[in-house]
């Protein structure tokens, strides 16, 4: 039977966060934000085990408590330079428990919103599809092209551009070996596009956005009291 996993990259420095503690980690909600992904994640029915990618000199897991989460959490100190080295590391880290069809769902540490039906809605769309997909949003804005000096050279068309969000859900042997040779990427469609396939866009929502800067924390801690109290 085919199983799904989870892989969640947390080995990032957070830069643009700026100084002081690694944005993981960071109290959001009342919890490190990295623990509301985790949360949702290990919840899913569907999803066998939740493997963490942290940095190999991480001093900060071990000061938290995750044994609500035990049974299907695995942490490993495995994280590359790069988000997608990170990936590659923690795939090879879970080649013994994953088998080459298993599909893996991986999640950003700094998308701490994800819901039950983003998880849902992406395995009841992709759970059959011979490439897998991801979560993603159509651009609602108009798009500028500037001229290098804070002028507008051109409006790009928006038709037809998605923002690529996470989970990104592919089978592991087709993930790892795609990762293997794509060199620079920016997530793991990114890979999976290099190797000729086309993956899956399924729509989210806003909601599911990615903590980057400041203000982006106050947008989350927002969104997940407004479902609390829904
Ligand atoms: N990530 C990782 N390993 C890296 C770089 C990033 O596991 N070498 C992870 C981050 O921890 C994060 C996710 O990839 O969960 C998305 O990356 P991003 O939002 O860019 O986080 P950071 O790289 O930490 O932030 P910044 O780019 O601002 O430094
Ligand atoms: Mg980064």
């Amino acid at each position: 039977m085919t199983r799904y996993f989870a892989l969640v990259p947390a080995a990032g420095s957070g830069s643009r966060m700026g100084e002081g503690l690694q944005k993981q980690y960071r109290t959001l909600a009342g919890r490190p934000l990295i623990r509301h992904a985790l949360d949702a994640l290990c919840a899913a029915p569907g999803i066998a085990g939740v493997y963490v990618v942290l940095s190999p000199g991480d001093l900060e897991w071990a000061r938290h408590d995750w044994s609500a989460l035990a049974l299907r959490l695995h942490p490993l100190y495995c994280g590359g330079s790069s988000r997608a080295a990170s990936v590659l590391n923690g795939l090879r880290a879970m080649a013994r428990a994953a088998d080459d069809g298993d599909w893996v769902l991986v999640h950003d540490a700094a998308r701490p919103c994800l819901a039950t039906w983003h998880v849902d809605k992406l395995i009841r769309e992709v759970g059959s599809d011979p490439v897998g997909g991801i979560l993603a949003v159509p651009v609602a804005d108009t798009l500028k092209r500037d001229d290098g000096h804070g002028r507008i050279a051109a409006t790009a068309p928006r038709d037809g551009i998605w923002q690529a969000q996470t989970p990104q859900m592919f089978r592991y042997a087709l993930l790892r070996r795609a990762l293997e040779h794509a060199g620079e990427v920016t997530d793991e469609a990114g890979a999976i596009e290099r190797a000729g396939l086309r993956p899956r866009l399924v729509a989210a929502d806003a909601t599911n956005l990615k903590v980057t800067y400041p203000v982006d924390m106050g947008l989350a801690e927002l969104i997940l009291r407004m479902r609390e109290e829904a």
